[in-house]
Order: structure tokens, then C-alpha cells, then sequence
């Protein structure tokens, strides 16, 4: 344990508490239990398929592995954690509400009619918020915007449309999220304090995102941030969607363009002790990263929509701990069950995720049973090792353990592609 580390505990002992991460959500509002992931479980016609879906006879209720969620496994992930904590401090939602292909769906005449798709876009936000707020309606809901939340995947919308767009999304969260700061007009990026005494600061990634060219206003949201941190007293908590740095999917794709995660690193080194957490989602899975000069605690968020293959997932923050509730989709009968607390895992005192990092590299095991919690897949008797590393990576996994054994851990601490490319040929960086 490191000095920071010590100051950072302590001081976590005296302002700890409960809240719960949702993120990835997807909604599906087609979603239909009779089909299967050959049409993404829709029985409406897509914009890239020619044929028309027919129904089996294996139905999902609550959701199919391959597919986004539907209404259902939203509502029963709610009914579970209210009977977890049903007065939290507040509630995060990560972005990504929508699903993957609501962009995609042809109207009810079979036509492509993007005024239809943006409606739905809007309508499932609409429904995912409703839906939470009924289940949390004392509760503090805090959102951030995702990459699929748009109606062009990885664009914030733009111009007239964008000032539309961010109207709808004011309107919608102001009342449960407490207090928006007037900067959501500027690009969806915002400040609130939680009634319990968090700055949070919601950044809209789309702009950093690597997909999207939007300098501009890329760099006029982290000089917000700059800004924001550096007149805060405290107690900041940054919401991301994309997290900045590299993906362990693919041999490592990286989430944003790096001049920003550069500024975003030095905005978050120069104020270390100011910053609680950082949490972000959009990559399905629980996970960690380590920041190369600062210990602030970069934590990624895990999914419910389980079209990774992964398990739905929401997490619980309590006590300095986090704990992981999954939905078991790979049962006949899926009912949710905890998959792991973090200090219980890693049997460490509080959040060091620099001991839990080193542990990782140090233990092929442990790194094992670790991926496959960050995916709610610990309690799948029937998934080998090589279709865990597969839906992990999905690498070929006649190589492991090596090559993706590295791209997994160098995805964990390194964010530029000069020192991910060192690290990946384990070279001392
Ligand atoms: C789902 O598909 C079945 C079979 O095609 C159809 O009868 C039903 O109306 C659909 N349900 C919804 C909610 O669209
Ligand atoms: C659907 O039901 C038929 C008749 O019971 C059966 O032969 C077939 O195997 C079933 N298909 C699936 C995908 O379960
Ligand atoms: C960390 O600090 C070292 C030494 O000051 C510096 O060379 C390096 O660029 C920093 N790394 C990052 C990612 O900021
Ligand atoms: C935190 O939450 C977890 C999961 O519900 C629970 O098992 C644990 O006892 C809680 N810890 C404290 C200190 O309340
Ligand atoms: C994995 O590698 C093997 C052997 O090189 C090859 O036969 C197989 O097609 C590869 N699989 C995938 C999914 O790339």
C-alpha cells in the first residue's frame, strides 16, 4: 500500500456510501422473446436484411444471450435491487440506454423512415427513464450520454437537431437528477451534487470518442472539466461512457482520441486527491484501470443488456466495497445471485487497484477467475476456457495464454498506443 493509497482509504472510511451503477442498458423496445439473435430478437425487418423473420419456438422472456434487453429483464434487474437498498444515496446510469439497432428497424409499412427511428430512440429513453424513476422514486438518478444513445452511432447530434436533442434529454433527467448545470446546453456535459455530497461531473464521450472527429468542442469540454476540478472542494466522482484507453476485445481498440486522454490524465494527476472515483461503462464488462501517476480509482462498469454473451450485470457501492448482482441467461431458469465483492476477492482492505492489478499479472488463475466474474459468467458450469477467452477477447484462442493474456493486462494500465504496443511485447515500461 502506498502513501496516497492510506490517505485515500481513511479518508473513504468517513464518507462512504450506497449507490448503484447501471449501464449498457440497451433497451430494446421491439424486442421479442420468439426470435432469435439471427434478427437480433426482432420480428419487424431490418434495414440491412432482405428476408423476413419467422418466429422458433424457444422462447426468452427475459432476455437472450446475443440480443439486447428487453423491457422485462430492466424491470426485474430494478425489482432486485430494490430489495438490495431501496433508498440508495443516489443511482448512476452509465448511457447506452438505447439498443444497437433501433436505428435500423423498418416501420410497421416495411419502410426506412428515420423520423420513425429517431422517435424511437427518443421513446426508449423516455421508457428507461420512466421505468427506473418508478422503482426509485426517492432516489437521486444521475445519466450520462452513450455512443448508442444518438441516432448515428458514436455522434452527438449537431445543430439544430443537436439543440433539440439536448432540450429532450434537460427535460427528461432534471427532475430526478436534482440539478443539471447549463453547460448540458454546450455539448451534454454537466455538473450536479448529490444530496449526499458528491461533485459529479458527466462528461458526453461521444466528442472524445476515436470514431468521431469534433476537436472543437472536444477540447472546450475538458477545459469545463479542467475547470470544474480544479475550483471543486472535493468529493469528484466523473461519469464516463466510453472510457479512455484501450479495449480488451480485438487485440485493443482504443476508446478515444489520445491528445485527450493525454489532457484528461493531466487534469486528473494535477487533482488527484480531489477525485473519488471515476466510473465509466461501454465495454460490457467489470473491470478496473490503473492510472499511470495518480491513485485514483478508474473503475468500468458492467452491462445488463447481455448481447456480448455476458451476463446482464448492475453493481452496488457500499462500505468502500462494490459488489456485482448478475442474471444467470445461460440457466433455463435465470434468477439473479451476487457474483463477486471486490475486497473480498482480491481479500484487500478497500479499493487498492494497484495491488489488485499486480495480483492480476502475477496469477494466470486468478486473472482467470477474474474475467470471468467481470462478466457475470462465474456460475456457467458449461463455458470452457477457451469460450471464456473468446468472448473476452475474441481472440483466437488457440494462442492463449500469451499474446491475449497480455492484451487483457496492458489494456488494464497503459493508454497510449506507444506504451499498449511495449507493454504487449512485455517490455519494462
Ligand atoms: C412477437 O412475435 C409473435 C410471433 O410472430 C407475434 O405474434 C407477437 O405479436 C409478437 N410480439 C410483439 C410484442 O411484438
Ligand atoms: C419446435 O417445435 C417442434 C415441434 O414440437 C420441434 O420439432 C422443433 O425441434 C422445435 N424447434 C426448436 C427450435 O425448439
Ligand atoms: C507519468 O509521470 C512521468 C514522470 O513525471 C511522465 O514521464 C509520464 O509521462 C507520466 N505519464 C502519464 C501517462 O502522464
Ligand atoms: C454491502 O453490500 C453487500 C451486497 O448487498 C452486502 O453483502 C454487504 O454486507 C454490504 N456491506 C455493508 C458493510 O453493509
Ligand atoms: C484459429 O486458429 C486456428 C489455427 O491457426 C485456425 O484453424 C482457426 O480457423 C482460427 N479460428 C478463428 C476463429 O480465427
Amino acid at each position: 500500500m502506498n502513501f496516497f493509497f492510506i490517505i485515500w482509504f481513511l479518508s473513504s472510511l468517513v464518507f462512504s456510501q450506497r449507490f448503484f451503477v447501471i449501464s449498457d442498458v440497451h433497451l430494446d423496445v421491439h424486442y421479442n422473446s420468439s426470435y432469435d439473435t439471427s434478427f437480433h430478437c426482432h420480428s419487424t425487418r431490418h434495414v440491412e436484411s432482405s428476408y423476413i423473420p419467422t418466429p422458433t419456438n424457444n422462447s426468452k422472456i427475459y432476455g437472450r444471450l446475443g440480443c439486447d434487453s428487453p423491457k422485462s429483464l430492466l424491470k426485474s434487474a430494478l425489482e432486485e435491487m430494490r430489495l438490495i437498498d431501496p433508498s440508495p444515496d443516489f443511482l448512476v446510469l452509465l448511457g447506452d440506454s438505447v439498443s444497437h439497432y433501433a436505428m435500423h428497424l423498418l416501420n410497421n409499412e416495411n419502410e426506412i423512415d428515420v423520423n420513425y427511428n429517431k422517435y424511437l430512440v427518443r421513446q426508449t429513453i423516455v421508457d428507461l427513464t420512466n421505468l427506473v424513476e418508478e422503482f426509485f422514486p426517492e432516489t437521486q438518478i444521475i445519466q450520462a450520454i452513450g455512443n448508442n444513445d444518438g441516432y448515428e452511432r458514436y455522434q452527438a447530434p449537431s445543430g439544430r437537431e443537436g439543440a433539440e436533442y439536448l432540450e429532450f434529454l434537460y427535460e427528461l433527467w432534471k427532475p430526478s437528477a436534482i440539478e443539471i448545470s447549463g453547460s448540458f446546453y454546450d455539448g451534454g456535459y454537466y455538473r450536479s451534487f448529490t444530496g449526499s455530497g458528491y461533485h459529479i461531473l458527466a462528461l458526453n464521450t461521444n466528442y472524445l470518442s476515436s470514431q468521431s472527429e469534433r476537436k472543437e468542442e472536444s477540447l472546450e469540454q475538458l477545459e469545463w472539466l479542467r475547470d470544474e476540478v480544479e475550483e471543486s472542494d472535493g468529493d469528484v466522482i466523473i461519469l464516463l461512457h466510453i472510457p479512455p484507453g484501450f479495449s480488451m476485445y480485438d487485440g485493443g481498440e482504443q476508446g478515444w482520441h489520445e491528445d485527450y486522454s493525454k489532457i484528461f490524465f493531466d487534469i486528473v494527476e494535477n487533482n488527484a486527491r480531489k477525485i473519488k472515483y471515476i466510473l465509466s461503462g461501454h465495454r460490457h464488462l467489470g473491470s478496473f484501470k490503473v492510472i499511470p501517476n495518480a491513485t485514483v480509482p478508474f473503475i468500468v462498469n458492467p452491462a445488463i443488456s447481455p448481447i456480448f454473451f455476458n451476463n446482464p450485470s448492475f453493481r452496488y457501492f457500499n462500505e468502500s466495497d462494490y459488489t456485482d448482482f448478475i442474471f444467470n441467461l445461460y440457466d433455463e431458469a435465470p434468477k439473479w445471485k451476487k457474483e463477486y465483492s471486490f475486497k473480498e476477492f482480491f481479500n484487500l482492505e478497500g479499493l487498492d487497484f494497484i495491488q489488485a492489478y499486480l495480483e492480476l499479472e502475477s496469477d494466470d488463475d486468478l486473472l482467470e477467475k477474474f474475467l470471468s466474474h467481470s462478466r457475470g459468467l462465474s456460475n456457467v458450469k458449461t463455458l470452457s476456457r477457451d469460450q471464456l477467452w473468446t468472448i473476452e477477447t475474441g481472440g483466437n484462442h488457440t494462442e492463449i495464454p500469451d499474446t491475449l493474456r497480455r492484451v487483457v493486462l496492458c489494456s488494464m494500465k497503459t493508454f497510449d498506443q506507444v506504451h499498449f504496443n511495449l507493454c504487449k511485447n512485455n517490455e519494462n515500461i
